[in-house]
């Protein structure tokens, strides 16, 4: 059992009267809270979706952007995208708040795994994949503003120039890759839009990492669910249609922009501080968030491992398949074995929560230490304090 300091535990119990209300309203088979990661995944398919259809009108270049309106480039092409196409304002909006939604549903998730205890030891992996594809949705998002290439664009490139030039000898190669050359050109252009589309996909890879170690990922949630946050996205954008700024005009030198809290906020971080703190702030959440399973509140006796009975086991493969971690892996059994396969355990995935035990009808699995009774005891004192 964890040792929690206080605060720890008020989290754990807040949440989860949190959830016993929403119960009450939704029901536990429509309780969002059940399916908190399957909401930013849901999202993420949105995106991918209305971004394609934004792709196909969509043309990276500068050239002219603020001399000729008729002339295509990326600006003319998204007001194209946004007055011309039918639904083209729609299915624009539609990406804007998925995004949104996304870095808020990922934020819920990351609290609700974090305040109920769901994050440490055999989770490690997916807690650190989880910062990674934060980090990358966000990314992604600031490449997405700079695509329109309007003012606001401007001040956020040559922002985040400003933000590579305080890293010196590093940042001149970063500085380099980001402008795809030395200045800001057509090529610039296609590269935002390369970052914006390549980041996307490596955040499928980042969620096959995310995932490797759950048995039975819930990824979709109910398709009520879906219809009603496709709704609210909707609605949004509806009553807050999406406007452009002025085009980015290479010779002036705007300076303010309007900040979209889900993804701008480094920039207004960056606009309240300078580029040094926000490096110093960013890398402390960032390395902060990582070290967050290892702090003094993540103290924890270690869990008993499951262990195999090598002379029992019929390498049926049961409890590999029942194990919710994949904490068991089936290897060709040893020579001179009437049996081809033997269960062998992966100690550092294991969470000790005794499925296997349950799954193997041949009494070929233990958990070390702890016997039936103790289990037993266990789960009635679980169902007794979420009670
Ligand atoms: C693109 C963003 C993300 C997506 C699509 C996503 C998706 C998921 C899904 C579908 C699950 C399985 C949930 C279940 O079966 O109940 C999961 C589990 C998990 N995620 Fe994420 N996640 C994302 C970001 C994050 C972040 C930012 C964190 C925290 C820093 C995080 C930490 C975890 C942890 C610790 C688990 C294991 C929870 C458990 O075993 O109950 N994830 N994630
Ligand atoms: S369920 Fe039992 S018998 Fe079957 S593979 Fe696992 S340990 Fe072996
Ligand atoms: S106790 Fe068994 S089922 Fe549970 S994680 Fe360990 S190996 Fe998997």
């Amino acid at each position: 059992m964890a040792i929690h300091p206080l605060y720890t535990d008020s989290l754990n119990k807040g949440m989860l009267k949190i959830e016993h209300v929403t119960n009450v309203i939704a029901t536990s088979k429509y309780n969002p809270f059940y399916y908190h990661g399957a909401l930013p995944q849901f999202f993420l398919w949105v995106l991918f979706l209305s971004g394609l259809l934004l792709f196909a009108y969509y043309i990276p270049t500068i050239d002219q952007a603020y001399a000729a309106k008729e002339m295509i480039n990326a600006y003319t092409s998204v007001q194209y995208i946004t007055n011309t196409i039918p639904f083209g304002a729609v299915v624009r909006g539609i990406h804007r708040y998925a995004g949104d939604a996304m870095v808020i549903t990922i934020l819920l998730h990351a609290v609700r795994v974090w305040f109920t205890d769901r994050y440490r030891q055999y989770r490690i992996v997916q807690w650190l994949s989880g910062i990674v594809l934060f980090v990358l949705v966000l990314v992604i998002g600031q490449t997405g503003y700079y695509l329109v290439w309007d003012e606001r664009a401007l001040v956020l490139t040559r922002m985040t120039v400003a933000a590579f030039d305080v890293l010196g000898p590093v940042g001149e190669p970063l500085k380099w890759w980001f402008l795809n050359g030395r200045a800001i050109t057509n090529f610039t252009l296609a590269n935002f839009l390369f970052i914006h589309i390549g980041l996307s996909f490596s955040l499928l890879f980042f969620l096959w990492i995310h995932y490797v170690r759950m048995q039975r990922p819930i990824v979709t949630p109910p398709p009520v669910i879906n219809y009603i946050l496709m709704a609210l996205v909707v609605v949004s954008v509806y009553f807050w249609p999406l406007h452009m700024e002025p085009p980015a005009v290479m010779a002036m030198h705007p300076t303010t922009f309007d900040v979209d809290p889900f993804f701008l906020w480094p920039y207004w971080l960056m606009s309240k501080t300078n580029p040094l703190v926000f490096w110093i702030l960013s890398l402390f959440l960032v390395i902060g968030s990582c070290l967050v399973p290892y702090g003094p509140w993540a103290k924890t006796p270690p869990v008993p491992v499951a262990e195999v009975v090598d002379n029992k086991c019929t390498g049926c493969s049961l409890c590999a398949k029942d194990c919710p971690f994949a904490a068991i892996e089936m290897v060709p059994a040893p020579a001179g074995s009437r049996f081809k396969l033997l269960a062998t355990i992966l100690p550092y995935r294991c969470s000790g929560c005794g499925v296997c035990v349950g799954a193997c009808a041949f009494d070929a699995v233990d958990l070390a230490d702890i016997q039936d009774a103790d289990i037993t005891a266990r789960i009635k004192a679980l169902a007794s304090s979420q009670s």
